[in-house]
């Protein structure tokens, strides 16, 4: 990635897994600046990274030429409105991670005229397995989009999205997704402790094998549809297991779960000023 200027609005846990991607991957300290409204998260950056801090927002953004807004989304419209002047100003790449905050609402609040790569991030970004979905609005360079995806590749995946609103299926896929696996295990391990295992033993199993599921779906060429009927043998265990499940509805429950979160996420962006 072309070494430039980046600003950080907001120093919180996003953030600062960034910072920490961007640094292990030779990301020089001394060209990022961040900011945070507390001091003592601040602190803590500029000991573990030893990049420079500020509580003033808009001295970053007049000095950086890549800013990534990092603050939650419920007060993203006060920060993009206190840095409209120095954002106009000096024109850096805007690159949000807040959930549901639209390009044209961002565009809006901070004048007008701004490139932005919008970025739906998820949780496991904090231990650098994230899967980033992004899109980019017609003012952003090919340059400053990657940029944007270096950015979040410090901390996992990145995948384009076609069009802005499919960032509304992508929260429902990856940004939610974490918490369907979580069930998932959950219902596991509490099924084998009904079958007579111990809780320690069935949590440890259950967590190796949706790392090994995981890992195998990873590095195989294959769709995971193949990989299942690869381990169910005609008449064995699996099979029952798979039987069960369909009969039980998993297909469609999937599908309506996802559905009722893509529509959430519509509603919520609408909230936030979309
Ligand atoms: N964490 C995730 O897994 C995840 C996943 C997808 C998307 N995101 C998005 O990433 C963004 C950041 O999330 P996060 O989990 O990193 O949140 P976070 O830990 O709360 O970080 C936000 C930071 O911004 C600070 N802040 C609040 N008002 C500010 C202001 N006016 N100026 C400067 N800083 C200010 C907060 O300080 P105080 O705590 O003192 O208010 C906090 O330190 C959110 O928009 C979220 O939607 C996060």
């Amino acid at each position: 990635m072309k070494q430039q200027t980046l600003g950080f609005i907001g120093a919180g846990n996003m953030a600062s897994s960034l910072i920490g991607g961007l640094i292990s991957d030779s990301y020089p300290p001394q060209d990022i600046w961040v900011s945070d409204v507390d001091e003592m998260k601040l602190k803590d950056l500029a000991y573990r990274f030893g990049v420079h801090t500020s509580t003033d927002n808009r001295a970053i953004a007049a000095r950086a030429q890549v800013l990534v807004l990092a603050v939650k989304p419920q007060v993203m419209q006060s920060v993009a409105v206190e840095l409209a002047n120095p954002i106009q100003e000096h024109s850096p790449v805007l690159i949000s991670i807040a959930a549901g905050i639209t390009e044209a609402a961002l565009d809006h609040w901070v004048g007008g005229g701004a490139a932005i790569v919008r970025c739906m991030p998820n949780t496991p970004a904090l231990v650098k397995t994230g899967a980033t979905a992004l899109h980019a609005n017609e003012k952003a360079t090919p340059e400053q989009r990657n940029q944007a995806e270096a950015i979040m590749r410090s901390v996992g995946l990145t995948v384009w999205v076609s069009s802005e609103p499919l960032l509304d299926t992508v929260t429902a896929l990856s940004g939610s997704g974490p918490a369907y696996f979580f069930m998932l295990m959950e219902a596991m391990e509490e099924a084998a402790v009904e079958l007579g295992l111990e809780r320690e033993a069935a949590r440890l199993l259950t967590q190796q094998t949706a790392l090994g599921a995981g890992r195998i779906a990873i590095e195989s060429e294959e769709p995971p549809a193949v990989l299942r009927c690869r381990v169910t043998s005609p008449g064995g265990t699996t099979e029952q297991a798979v039987a069960a499940f369909e009969r039980g509805g998993f297909r469609d429950l999937v599908r309506q779960a996802m559905g009722a979160a893509a529509r959430r996420a519509g509603e919520l962006s609408e909230q936030l000023g979309g």
